[in-house]
């Protein structure tokens, strides 16, 4: 068995090993999971020139790949048609196939189960359906955001039990985490610096050789921990700045001062600051999760953390504070929140996206349905709300039409994220009751006391 790497410095030892495989037969890889994260990842190793196997559970992800149509908005169905026609990338619910392949990288959800604890059952369960399958010299490869340990913990035993191999000896196995920036167009993927972290300098050694690849810049770390940890610093570095903006909003707020202007005019310094933005609170797969897995974790080691939970508790707290603004901006018109007519802006998590995954818009939408507002949304991006896993009352629910007509009948708007295919000019000139928790109304021309920043 390989021996396991004793410190950062030993990767020159590394790259003098024998390699198990020249890295021009690691061709062919199965991604398991294709969604926001497996799908572009498929994408960035075919048009890199490696042969992908995407796996999913779910027949209508495979049955769109293979089609060529794209079921993520900055996806271009062509993108896709590109690869399957050119046989780079074929999709399959036969995870036997993992047989044909000589590495396998997962990439299915991580989430946080009822009692906010960590849920790997997605791992735990693609583990024992690809572990019987798995053949000797296999790199597999984890890439779900995860806490410190997970890799080397609960996906190696599996694993092992199931094949009857041994990590490290028999199979490779590496933890290399996602840095996907939803929004952005997947052709910046490779250019996007990826850290990796190996069970042995083996491990590490073949998950190089697979990721030089598709990747430019490999910055690999000493151990899968190491890997898994690092994924958790950036996540945590956001929702903790994040939640730091959003508190000075508010304690600016109440003395007159615009946060946003602030930020702006921090951003000059040219060192030692890093711009953060308010908003309605945290959304998405990744920063309203992802602390905790490192919260719970900590736990078990007798440890608090507990910037991870104040931050946390400033972050579920936007949503209150942005309808306690709506609040006063009808007061304001002499309306009272019940009864009122509000019309909620940009339900996606963040601007230019489709994904609706922890939103804090459904936090807005409950909160002000609880007190007797009647509520609607428009999104350029989601014209039906598609089923949540927490905010089932909320499918079937269609975005109302951008006219004059329509947003005119509303008392109050409230912009939740600031999508560039909104035209806020219009609104500016159609509502005099706009409550704005992105600076979205910045840029355009205002009538005096129409626009409450939030
Ligand atoms: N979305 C992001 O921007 C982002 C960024 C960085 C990291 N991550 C992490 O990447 C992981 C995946 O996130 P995502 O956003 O791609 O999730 P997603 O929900 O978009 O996609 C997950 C896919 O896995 C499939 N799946 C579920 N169980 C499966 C199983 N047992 N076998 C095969 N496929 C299965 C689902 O059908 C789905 O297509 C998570 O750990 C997430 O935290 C996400």
């Amino acid at each position: 068995m390989s021996r396991p790497l004793e410190s950062k410095t030993d990767f020159a030892h590394c790259r003098k090993r024998r390699r198990v495989y020249s890295s021009t037969r690691l061709m062919n890889v199965a991604v398991i999971g294709l969604g926001y994260v497996g799908l572009p990842l498929s994408l960035q190793f075919a048009r890199s020139g490696v042969r992908v196997l995407g796996l999913d559970i779910d027949p209508a992800k495979v049955d769109d790949c293979n089609a060529g149509r794209s079921y993520i908005q900055h996806i271009e169905s062509a993108v896709i048609e590109q690869q399957v026609r050119s046989g780079a990338f074929v999709a399959s619910t036969d995870f036997s196939r993992i047989r044909e392949v000589q590495a396998v990288i997962l990439c299915v959800p991580t989430p946080l189960n009822k009692h906010r604890e960590p849920d790997l059952s997605y791992i735990l369960k693609t583990a024992q359906c690809i572990a019987p399958h798995l053949h000797r010299g296999i790199l597999v490869v984890l890439e779900s955001t995860t806490y410190p340990g997970t890799t080397e913990e609960e996906l190696r035993p599996v694993l092992e039990k199931g094949s009857g191999l041994k990590a490290g000896a028999d199979f490779h196995l590496a933890y290399s985490p996602e840095r996907d920036d939803p929004g952005v167009t997947t052709s910046r993927l490779g250019d996007i610096p990826k850290v990796i972290g190996g069970l042995t300098p083996d491990c590490l050694e073949q998950a190089r050789a697979l990721y030089g690849r598709a990747f430019k810049t490999l910055v690999p770390v000493s151990s899968c921990r190491a890997a898994e940890a690092t994924k958790l610093l950036e996540n945590i570095f956001r929702s903790v700045n994040i939640a730091l903006v959003n508190e000075l909003k508010v304690v600016y707020a109440a003395m007159g001062i615009d946060v946003w202007e602030v930020i702006h005019a921090a951003k000059t310094k040219p060192f030692g600051f890093m711009p953060f933005y308010p908003g309605p609170g945290l959304g998405g797969h990744c920063i309203p999760i992802d602390p905790f897995y490192l919260a719970w974790k900590a736990r078990r080691h007798g440890q608090h953390t507990r910037f991870i939970e104040l931050a946390g508790e400033i972050n579920t707290a936007m949503p209150q504070w942005v309808v306690s603004r709506l609040a006063e901006a009808l007061d304001a018109r002499q309306k009272p929140i019940r009864g009122s007519r509000v019309l909620l802006v940009g339900i996606a998590y963040k601007a230019d996206v489709d994904d609706l995954r922890e939103s804090p818009s459904f936090v807005l939408l409950d909160l002000l349905k609880e007190r007797g507002a009647a509520v609607a949304y428009y999104d350029p991006h989601i014209p039906i709300i598609r089923p949540t896993r927490e905010h089932g009352h909320w499918t079937g629910t269609k975005s109302v039409e951008w006219s004059e007509k329509t947003v005119r009948a509303f008392d109050a708007v409230l912009i939740s994220s600031a999508h560039n295919a909104v035209n806020y000019q219009e609104l500016a000139d159609w509502c005099d009751c706009i409550i704005d928790t992105r600076n979205a109304m910045a840029a355009v021309k205002t009538r005096p006391n129409t626009v409450w920043k939030a």
